[in-house]
């Protein structure tokens, strides 16, 4: 997509010719993330914060210390001492702790947003009455800081509201209630119980909407935006949509449901519009813009936005991409995305697949140290790649560590080529309760019922 012309000339800031990089962050995303920067050209030396990935190890240099966000200080010297020139952030928690604010300076550029720019994720009352104040489509809502009322307003409604805690709550602060019982016993939960903790102190009652859903990702750099491929994320557990919602058990690119026209309408109505609000607000948002939208009969709707890539559109987004990533996070990050190529930022034609294996247990609990076997099998297909979320090594083998465990991503000539080669990965793999979709990429998109 071509970049919508920047209100004001960005500054003049060339992109240096060698790159240092710290990435932060240790899923599947962030594997995702490293291969591109690994396979970036500019890129002279790539460092993690997040070494216990064995995926992310094995392609870049371990901090010398366990990575904490609370310590701004510590990296940043460590950064100074590396010469370190550019820190890519991939997960919201990290933004939201403020590490962009604290680490950004003349010889450091951060690619993420502010704390500021990240509350459009971290907290949802702020989304909610910004798409507002900006005729932003998005389901009706009511922001709420007190059970009662909540409840009261539960009661005299006719069909039970969508439960959200306003705060970060790790993709579980979301309910879709069947009844009112299960609308009261949410706001309970989130309000009187703090399940969420602070995060759902605030709580958002909102309309239901109906209808399937994509991920749009724009990477915004101050004054330009560019919005790119739109992924379609499978967050039901079971087959068919059914059972719990996920962080993601799969994803495509591009999605089937967006042609350019599509695109062209999110971002008049929902990309651009968000940016000129926070700057409004006096933020300049700078990173990723992630739109979760659904496609209502009343046209696209924000579900919500995420300040970070999507985890698993990262790894299919990636899969396809064979620009200069670090070249774009550095424009990005520094306000000079009009000085990229075409060539920095370019995706492949075909498609990408990607089949999250998840652990016994997932998503309530999750079943870790259980030994895998087949990811070299998986990987010895052409076009494969199994992108590690949740693993670690134990005494030379690779066991789980966690919930979603593995993303085995495909890139294809066509989709339906990408969705029988990931299948055809995902088959050599196998741990003992391993949890996996059988339909990602199947014909119909997930739908929200
Ligand atoms: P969120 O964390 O806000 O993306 O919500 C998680 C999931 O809950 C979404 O992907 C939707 O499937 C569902 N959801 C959230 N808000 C609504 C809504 N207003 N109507 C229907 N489903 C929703
Ligand atoms: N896959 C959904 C997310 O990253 O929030």
């Amino acid at each position: 997509m071509k970049p919508h012309a920047a209100p004001k000339s960005p500054p003049k800031s060339p992109i240096p010719t060698a790159l240092r990089v710290l990435l932060i962050g240790g899923g599947g995303r962030e594997h995702a993330l490293a291969i591109a920067l690994k396979n970036s050209k500019s890129v002279k030396a790539l460092f993690t914060s997040h070494p216990e990935n064995p995926g992310i190890k094995a392609i870049a240099q371990p901090m010398e210390f366990e990575f904490d966000a609370k310590n701004p200080q510590r990296i940043s010297s460590y950064c100074e001492r590396e010469r370190i020139n550019l820190v890519v952030i991939g997960p919201e928690s990290v933004l939201d702790l403020g590490l962009v604010d604290e680490l950004s300076g003349p010889d450091l550029a951060v690619f993420g947003p502010t704390k500021a720019g990240a509350q459009l994720e971290t907290d949802k009352a702020f989304a909610k009455e910004l798409m507002r104040s900006a005729s932003i489509p998005t389901a009706d809502g009511r922001i709420f800081q007190s059970a009662r009322e909540a409840e009261a307003y539960i009661e005299a409604r006719e069909e039970p509201p969508v439960v959200k805690a306003a705060g970060l709550a790790g993709g579980k602060g979301v309910v879709v209630p069947a009844d009112k019982a299960e609308a009261f016993a949410a706001v309970r939960a989130m309000m009187v119980d703090e399940k969420f903790g602070k995060a759902g102190a605030k709580i958002i009652l909102e309309e239901r909407m109906k209808g399937p859903e994509v991920s749009v990702f724009a990477l915004v750099d101050g004054h330009t935006i560019m919005t790119i491929d739109v992924c379609q994320d499978y967050k039901r557990l079971h087959d068919e949509d059914t059972g719990p919602n996920t962080g993601g058990m799969g994803a495509i690119c591009p999605s089937p449901l967006a042609d350019a026209k599509f695109v062209e309408r999110v971002e008049r109505d929902i990309i651009v519009p968000a940016i000129d609000a926070l700057r409004r607000e006096g933020v300049t948002y700078r990173g990723v813009l992630y739109a979760g939208l659904m496609l209502t009969h009343a046209g696209p709707k924000v579900v919500e936005f995420n300040c970070r890539f999507g985890d698993p559109e990262a790894q299919v987004l990636l899969q396809r991409f064979n620009g200069d990533l670090a070249r774009v996070c550095y424009a990005c990050a520094v306000g000079g995305m009009a000085n990229l190529e075409p060539k920095d930022i370019s995706f492949r034609d075909g498609a990408a697949c990607t089949v999250v294996l998840a652990s016994e247990g997932y998503p309530e609990t999750s079943k870790t140290g259980v030994p895998i076997e087949g990811i070299e099998d998986a990987e010895a297909i052409s076009g494969v790649t199994v992108h590690h979320a949740c693993t670690a090594r134990k005494n030379g083998q690779i066991v789980t560590a966690g919930g979603r465990v593995l993303s085995v991503t495909a890139y294809a000539e066509d989709a339906e080529a990408a969705r029988a080669k990931a299948y055809e990965a995902a088959g050599k793999i196998s741990f003992a309760g391993m949890q996996m979709r059988s339909d990602i990429g199947a014909v119909g998109v997930p739908q929200t019922k």
